[in-house]
């Protein structure tokens, strides 16, 4: 047998049998993959989901780190006889997707809601809980985005604040349970937009992320409206529980290119889960390259597991900054004003982020190391970035 096959093997053997199954944290770093709504929204099937598996093989983006494929809504069918749930037409045979996806060194994500619907009309879980962990479990599911929908009518009805939080608390404690139950490691995705500051208890309900804000789009606006409104959240996340500011948009084709690497940049000093929102089958090289800079990935996924946070800012010009495993830090200079008004010229200098010598400058995405300095004055282009990481 040659090393190849056996390290494929090997690899399979480690998909299908996480290792986490035998102690190590689940979502140790921001989880990684490519989740089906951005683009496809209620379009996905069978077909969808198996292009984006092979895709993500093809274009280097599982070596890059991109392992989870996540099924979001519209899969769900109806419950059988004995309550379990089924998918529909558009999804034949799931364990057999889910084989697939395996068979390709990735793990399966799939969706759901508290409530008795999801948000786009399916089945949800309420009242079947334990029943879809476990249905989920046999299939081979590795993650559940799991979606407050009509759990927000139940809170309504409910009289008081308090009654209707803790009710939210109660849910996804329910299913975290449940999912436990199965003995099969599953990521365990709290989607809620923020309510009642979900990063305070988040992690108190089994919650390894939890958005953070509603929906986002593909649109610089709505991007950095939800990127930078992320200032002050960083202690909330490390290994295990992370902020999630909603799945990239990169490749979806509203954004140019620096808006693009804008929004990756500030995802990795987010420490924030990096799923690809696009059709992956029809990424141009540009955005390959985006998703897969191996840099910007590092940071992301740095072992540490410290969110960046915002540094300083002054009217559109922003600096925020992520410590890093190595010591070295990564520093986001971005400037949000408009294309047309030109490049600014921001500056930083090191002391200030606690450097007493001069220290060794890369510039990220321009892959140059700049040299040895004190401070540093970048030129970034209305709606863009420049990256460093220094030590
Ligand atoms: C909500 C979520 C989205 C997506 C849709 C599916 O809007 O926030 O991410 O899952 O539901 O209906």
């Amino acid at each position: 047998m040659s090393i190849r096959i056996v390290l494929s093997v090997l690899l399979v053997f480690l998909v299908v049998y996480p290792p986490c199954s035998v102690g190590q944290q689940l979502a140790a770093t921001p989880p990684m993959g490519w989740n089906s709504w951005n683009h496809f929204a209620e379009k996905v099937d069978d077909a969808t989901v198996r292009v984006a598996a092979d895709a993500l093989v093809s274009s280097g983006m599982r070596d890059a780190g991109y392992i989870y494929v996540n099924i979001d809504d519209t899969w769900e069918g109806t419950r059988d006889a004995a309550g379990f749930i089924q998918a529909n037409p558009k999804f034949p045979d799931m364990k057999a997707l889910a084989d697939y996806v395996h068979s390709k060194g990735l793990r399966l994500g799939i969706y759901s809601s508290p409530g008795p619907k999801t948000c786009a009309g399916f089945s949800g879980s309420y009242g079947h809980e334990e029943q879809d962990a476990q249905t989920y479990a046999n299939w081979g599911i590795d993650y559940l985005k799991y979606d407050l929908c009509s759990f927000g009518t139940i809170m309504e009805k409910a009289g008081s604040k308090e009654t209707a939080h803790q009710l939210m608390l109660d849910a996804y404690q329910k299913m975290s349970n449940a999912l436990k139950k199965t003995g099969r490691p599953i990521v365990f995705s709290l989607c809620q937009y923020g309510i009642d500051q979900v990063w305070r208890w988040g992690p108190s309900v089994g919650g390894n992320l939890w958005r953070t804000t509603g929906d986002i789009s593909d649109d610089y606006g709505r991007m950095t409206e939800i990127g930078f409104g992320q200032a002050g959240l960083s202690k909330y996340a490390g290994p295990g529980h992370w902020n999630d500011p909603d799945m990239l948009e990169i490749g979806n084709g509203k954004m140019k290119p620096d808006e693009y690497r804008t929004h990756m940049t500030l995802w990795a000093l987010l420490a924030a889960p990096l799923l690809a929102g696009n059709d992956l089958g029809s990424m141009t090289p540009e955005t390959v390259s985006i998703l897969t800079n191996r840099e910007v990935i590092a940071i992301d996924q740095d072992v540490k597991g410290v969110q960046g946070d915002r540094f300083w800012a002054e009217g559109p010009q922003e600096i925020w900054v992520r410590p890093l495993a190595d010591g070295s830090k990564a520093i986001g200079m971005f400037n949000r004003a408009d294309e047309w008004s030109g490049p600014a010229k921001i500056q930083i200098n090191f002391r200030d982020l606690g450097f007493s010598s001069p220290v060794s400058v890369r510039d990220v995405w321009a892959g140059e190391n700049l040299g040895i300095m004190k401070s540093y004055e970048a030129r970034v282009l209305g709606h863009g970035v420049v990256l460093l990481r220094v030590k």
